[in-house]
């Protein structure tokens, strides 16, 4: 048996529209027979399925950056680019005049080697890779990875492996808390995973006028503000990082109501290191990491607290990313941290975001030899 969310929230959004007319959303740009406005992206609403998938199986991961290593120029799928400029000195890079959809496979392992030196890319005036369609969505993800399949999230009819965000002026599918001052919730994507993911590409097919804008933070840059020392001893730590919490949300109620995978918990190294650059990053996040593994529960807490703290207020190593039609940023989900920013319900307008997420290595402690075993 399968819900389908899309009849029903085309229907909500239909009568919205209808009893507002001079209401007008991005992405609405097709008229039907009866000359109403049709939603362009219709077909990549989410569903929420009854189906169950069974626990994730471990695989070797084969970092598609590492082959751009060798290359003469590793930065050559840059060629054509009518303009690279750096967002910040420590993370992100905005690039036009590159087409998405035409790199080939070397192309594709440079820019997976670049987007994990620079944390973030931001490639605008993508329609060509936008309307390309969920098929091509998979086949681009699965140059860099196993795809992951979300235990709850909406996705497309029939693309389980597409990850969508969803908000309109009647519903939201988004793992969102209203009983907080702040929409901020910085996290790296499902870490609960064995294998989080790495390369991530993200793009909005429908974006409200302004606000909705995405926060960034180099998770390298965070680990290197703190005293070597300190390095040291967060080196030696690991934590469990648990989906328990985000499975709740959905069997409360919310968000499409469906846990289609039982919910895990893993062990993963407070410092992690990136296998291709090898750099080192903060590998903790408010969202999904719950305990650090051995020690008391207030010095756990009181350590966690003050890393999420450093996270969250340090704007001299975070981007801001304004979205704009056919903008698709790619992520390094392991060296950085992001946020939403829902600041855009007032409006009523839609956001309608999909996210193709490989998944990588079980992540590499920094330090040599730490077990991740309880
Ligand atoms: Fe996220």
């Amino acid at each position: 048996m399968s819900t389908s969310i899309a009849t029903e929230t085309q229907q909500q959004q239909q009568k919205q529209q209808d009893s507002n007319p001079t209401l007008k959303l991005r992405g609405h740009d097709n008229l039907n027979a009866q000359g109403q406005e049709e939603y362009r992206y219709s077909h990549l609403l989410p569903v929420f399925t009854a189906d169950t998938y069974p626990p994730l199986t471990p695989f070797e991961h084969v970092d598609p950056g590492a082959r751009a290593l060798s290359h003469s120029d590793p930065r050559a799928f840059l060629g054509n680019a009518t303009s690279v400029v750096e967002i910040t000195p420590n993370l992100g890079t905005e690039v036009r005049g590159v087409n998405l959809r035409d790199l080939d496979s070397e192309g594709r392992d440079q820019l997976a080697l670049e987007v994990a030196r620079r944390g973030l890319m931001v490639f605008r005036d993508q329609q060509d890779f936008i309307d390309a369609g969920p098929d091509f969505y998979l086949q681009w993800g699965r140059h860099f990875g196993r795809l992951h399949i979300h235990p709850t999230s909406g996705h497309p009819q029939n693309y389980p492996e597409l990850h969508l965000v969803y908000r309109d002026a009647n519903s939201t599918f988004n793992f969102e808390r209203s009983d907080s001052i702040t929409s901020t919730s910085w996290h790296s994507d499902v870490s609960y995973e064995r294998q989080p993911p790495g390369l991530t590409t993200f793009f909005l097919l429908s974006s409200p006028s302004t606000g909705g804008d995405t926060l960034f933070t180099s998770q390298v840059s965070t680990l290197k503000k703190l005293s070597p020392q300190f390095i040291a001893f967060l080196k030696t730590l690991k934590a469990v990082h648990s989906g328990v919490e985000q499975a709740d949300f959905s069997r409360s109620g919310r968000r499409g109501a469906t846990v289609r995978r039982e919910p895990v918990e893993h062990i993963h190294p407070l410092v992690r290191k990136h296998p291709v650059t090898g750099e080192e990053a903060l590998y903790v996040n408010r969202q999904f990491t719950k305990r650090i593994v051995g020690l008391k529960r207030e010095e756990s807490n009181t350590l966690l607290n003050f890393l999420y703290d450093h996270i969250d207020k340090s704007g001299d190593l975070q981007a801001r990313l304004k979205w704009a039609p056919y903008t698709v940023a790619l992520w390094d989900n392991r060296v950085t941290a992001h946020s939403a920013i829902v600041d855009y319900g007032e409006s009523k307008e839609r956001r309608h975001g999909a996210r193709i997420t490989p998944q990588a290595e079980r992540p590499v402690p920094a330090l040599d030899g730490l077990s991740l075993d309880d």
